[in-house]
């Protein structure tokens, strides 16, 4: 018996050197609800008082000139802290292409550039002091806040991680396909239960994706039978079909995730979801499940966003607290975008 545990740790940490195996493994961070020794709101009232001002900012300049640019760097913080933890490892570079930046799920991810136009603007003034973790975070939150939607406090103290590897991008991002099952494995297993997953799926609220994310699934071939998913609303369908041409595997034409209101952070979302008019496989996923769908019909009636607002606060802090480095882990480099080979 103790033979048998000691190869299985032994295999655990060939394994975690290399890849991280995300639904393999259980979270190794503090369960949500719970904070996070090194993180707090106002980590950097002494060191750095102007941060969030300072990312504020340029997060105005960022989204007045491609208001696109919002929901991209939204969606920046899931790529960051779902793969590896919120360690900004999704802005190292790997020369030979095998970072997370290379991955598939990676594909079509902007705001790397503005991450680093932040950070510059942080370095001028607080030189060594604040983590590229911190400023995605940070982004994010002032990303929902200029689409309208609530500007809730955002924990900082993360430290940047070293290591960026494409298979964990791979492994732990939850494809547009997931069906309800998958996307509560891929989110447990990071320590966010299904009040998260569907909480956060709100973030659909806003932006755009491209046809190659949910063409084949949802209008011309669901789940292999070459036709069109029934679940999908046939008005909302003929529209997506005009725009995402058949067959076409890299179509990168976009569409907007919440048509009635892409650009505004609100309930638009869940009336997507539950009237059939929601863009992936994943966000109808949501009615199929007794407590999520419950969930969406509330949202879907409710008259203002008060209680998604106050529940997004929350879930984006679970999300911000996962696989953190804190303390002396980790490091604070000058730019983001570090070569790891
Ligand atoms: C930073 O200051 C804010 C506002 O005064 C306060 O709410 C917060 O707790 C402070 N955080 C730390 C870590 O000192
Ligand atoms: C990356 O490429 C370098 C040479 O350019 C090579 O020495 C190194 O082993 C490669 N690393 C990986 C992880 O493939
Ligand atoms: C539809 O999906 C099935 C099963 O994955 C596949 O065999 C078939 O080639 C696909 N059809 C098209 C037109 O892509
Ligand atoms: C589909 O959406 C259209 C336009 O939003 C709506 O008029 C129609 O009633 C919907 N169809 C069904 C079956 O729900
Ligand atoms: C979309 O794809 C076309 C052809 O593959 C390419 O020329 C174009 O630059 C792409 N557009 C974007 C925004 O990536
Ligand atoms: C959505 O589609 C399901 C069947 O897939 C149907 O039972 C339900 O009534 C539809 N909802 C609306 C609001 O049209």
């Amino acid at each position: 018996m103790a033979l048998r545990r000691l190869v299985v740790v032994v295999v655990v940490a060939a394994v975690a050197a290399s890849c991280r195996q995300g639904l393999a493994f259980p979270a190794m961070s503090a369960l949500p609800g719970l904070p996070v020794a090194g993180l707090a709101v106002g980590f950097y009232n002494a060191t750095c008082p102007q941060v969030e001002e300072l990312v504020l900012a340029e997060m105005r300049d960022i989204v007045q000139r491609d208001w696109t640019l919002g929901p991209a760097l939204l969606r920046f913080m899931f790529h960051d802290c779902l793969v590896r933890g919120c360690d900004a490892s999704i802005m190292l570079i790997s020369r030979n292409r095998t970072g997370e930046q290379d991955a598939a799920p990676s594909y079509g991810l902007r705001g790397y550039d503005e991450i680093e136009q932040i950070k510059a603007k942080v370095e001028e003034e607080c030189p060594m002091t604040v983590s590229c973790a911190d400023i995605i975070a940070m982004a994010a939150r002032d990303a929902v806040y200029l689409s309208q939607g609530p500007r809730y406090p955002v924990e900082t103290g993360r430290r940047d991680g070293k290591v960026s590897v494409m298979c964990d991008a791979n492994n732990d991002l939850p494809p547009p396909f997931s069906n309800i099952v998958d996307l509560k494995t891929y989110f447990s297993v990071k320590g966010l239960g299904w009040k998260d997953l569907v909480v956060l799926s709100g973030s659909h609220t806003i932006g755009r994706a491209q046809c190659s994310t949910f063409a084949a699934d949802r209008l011309y071939n669901f789940s292999g039978s070459g036709g069109q998913d029934p679940s999908l609303n046939k008005t909302y369908a003929a529209s997506l079909r005009e725009a995402c041409e058949a067959g076409l595997q890299n179509d990168n034409t976009t569409v907007y995730m919440d048509t009635s209101s892409p650009s505004t952070f609100d309930l638009g979302y869940y009336r997507d979801v539950y009237s059939n008019t929601s863009l992936f496989l994943s966000d109808q996923a949501l009615m199929h499940d007794r407590w999520t769908s419950a969930y969406v019909e509330r949202m879907a009636a409710a008259a203002s966003p008060d209680e998604f607002f106050s529940d997004y606060a929350v879930a984006m802090t679970n999300m911000g607290r996962i696989e953190v480095l804190t303390g002396d882990n980790g490091e604070i480099r000058k730019t983001c975008g570090a070569h790891v080979d």
